[in-house]
């Protein structure tokens, strides 16, 4: 299996970090372009983002929540010719086989996927989330831990769902949308807003995710 490049030297990069070695995965250090390359504790940090081409052998993963930041930097990185994305899915997460993951996205430790489930690209899971039946959810999701999401729920690109938040059976999160942490989403949410509390309710908008 190829080594990891963590993009992020946030502290979800270093959660992505022993998820990575949590799925047997070397992981050869961090691109940051806000980060001066070097040592820092018992990381290696490698240089920014145009570091890339000098790991071709490599498999990336772009571990930065906001899914705006993650999309950008994954198009940027795309648009240099990265192929190699890569899926990692810690070895506690329980899923059927009828779960399909798609590449770039990370499920962590304690998650729980159902069964006929669609989880895209450059995906969130973070710790403790469960997916219900049927869930789609779509490429640059972002799902904060603790989180349910009941089943025939379809969570459209770039959605961020806040930590212990949780979403009622059937509904969709239009793209871009934002659920707040602990908050109960009992509708469809408009594109590209933030909703709050339990029933949820709208708080403000959000830049559009394009
Ligand atoms: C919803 C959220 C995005 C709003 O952040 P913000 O735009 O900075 O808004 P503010 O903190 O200025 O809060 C605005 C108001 O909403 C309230 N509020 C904020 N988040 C709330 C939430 N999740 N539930 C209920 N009320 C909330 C604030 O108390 C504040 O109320 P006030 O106007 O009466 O003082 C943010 O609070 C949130 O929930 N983020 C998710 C955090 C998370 O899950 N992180 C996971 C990391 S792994």
């Amino acid at each position: 299996m190829k080594s990891i490049v963590i993009v992020g030297f946030g502290g979800f990069g270093r959660e992505v970090d022993w998820l990575a070695r949590e799925c047997g995965r070397a992981v050869l250090g961090f691109l940051d372009d806000n980060v001066p390359p070097g040592k820092k504790g018992n990381y290696t940090i490698l240089g920014g983002l145009d570091a890339w081409s000098d790991y071709p052998d490599t498999e990336f993963v772009v571990a930065i929540g906001n899914p705006r930041v993650r999309k950008e930097i994954v198009e940027k990185l795309a648009s240099q010719g990265v192929t190699d994305f890569a899926t990692l899915i810690h070895p506690s997460v329980e899923m059927d086989e009828s779960v399909d993951v798609g590449k770039g996205t990370m499920i962590c430790a304690g998650s729980i996927a159902t069964v006929d489930i669609v989880i895209g690209d450059h995906v969130i899971l973070n710790l403790n989330v469960t997916v219900g039946h049927d869930d789609r959810i779509h490429d640059f999701v972002t799902v904060a831990p603790m989180v349910a999401l009941s089943g025939n729920v379809i969570l459209e690109q770039g959605v961020e769902v806040g930590t212990g938040a949780a979403i009622r059976q059937g509904i969709t999160m239009a793209c871009g949308s934002m659920l707040g942490m602990g908050g109960v989403q009992t509708k469809d949410s408009e594109a590209n807003t933030i909703y709050i509390g339990s029933p949820a309710k709208p708080l403000k908008p959000l830049p559009e995710f394009i």
